[in-house]
């Protein structure tokens, strides 16, 4: 018996691997990401069958601005064409879309889709999507913090009342079901600035298959994996097997 239960309310993914996958093939980067985008609806689909409640994806990082400006161009350009491809799908289903992270920071008319197809799906409640774009787990937490300074000095909040549940409230995603499972594909081994706050009881699961390669069948294999965990919270073994039998 384990003390997971055997699927995650929450998953997140660091979508990794394009670029090499484009390589491979002797194609240009764009190329990666284009067959990035239909790994994107098998993770959705498999969401759906498995039964998540809510699946953030990493899209474009606060650092991936330094890229090539014709790679960025190109992620642009297929962000507006999957959100108007994309959009009445995912509503079909009844799956909420959010974007998360600093929008300002993209043209007018990519932010107003965004906000449209956010507005459109947000009585959603099968599925919610969440694409992390422009996103960074440090810039999250600063902007928890700026809010609850704000709250400081509107006279709502004491400045020595400020603790965890103070800033976990005002993270990004905290309505959400807290993050169970954060999955990377590509290879590497690491968070890369994504959901840092969100991710401190995460179980992690790291997979060298390429994003566009990662399907349906990967994320049950992960889902798999993450039902082996034993969750402990800092407890030890025996505490959590005593809480069991008590429950
Ligand atoms: C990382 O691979 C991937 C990205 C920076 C972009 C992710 C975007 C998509 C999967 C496109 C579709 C997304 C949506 C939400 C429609 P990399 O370029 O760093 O690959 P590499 O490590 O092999 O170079």
């Amino acid at each position: 018996m384990t003390s997971t239960p055997a699927i995650p309310r929450h998953i997140a993914i660091v979508m990794d691997g394009n670029g090499r996958w484009a390589k491979a093939r002797h194609r240009p980067r764009s190329f990666g990401h284009n067959a990035g985008r239909k790994a994107v609806r098998e993770v959705v689909e498999g969401c759906l069958r498995e039964g998540v409640e809510a699946l953030t994806l990493f899209a474009f990082s606060s650092e991936n601005w330094q890229r090539p400006e014709e790679e960025v161009g190109a992620l642009m350009t297929l962000f507006l064409r999957a959100l108007d491809k994309e959009t009445d799908e995912l509503h079909a289903q009844g799956v909420r879309l959010r974007f998360v992270g600093d929008l300002a920071a993209f043209d007018a008319p990519l932010r107003e889709r965004m906000q449209a197809a956010m507005a459109r799906t947000g009585g959603n409640v099968k599925l919610h999507l969440n694409v992390a774009v422009n996103y960074g787990g440090r810039w999250d937490i600063a902007q928890a913090a700026r809010q609850a300074a704000a709250a400081v000095a509107r006279g709502e909040l004491q400045a020595e009342a400020i603790d965890e549940a103070t800033l976990a409230a005002r993270m990004c995603l905290a309505d959400l079901p807290p993050l169970d499972l954060f999955i990377r594909t590509g290879g590497e081994c690491r968070l890369s600035n994504f959901l840092l706050w969100q991710a401190a009881y995460a179980e992690l699961h790291f997979t060298d298959t390429l994003w566009p390669d990662f399907d349906q069948a990967c994320l049950h294999r992960a889902i798999e994996d993450y039902g082996r965990r034993d969750r402990r919270y800092g407890r030890t073994g025996e505490q959590l097997a005593a809480t069991r039998t008590q429950g």
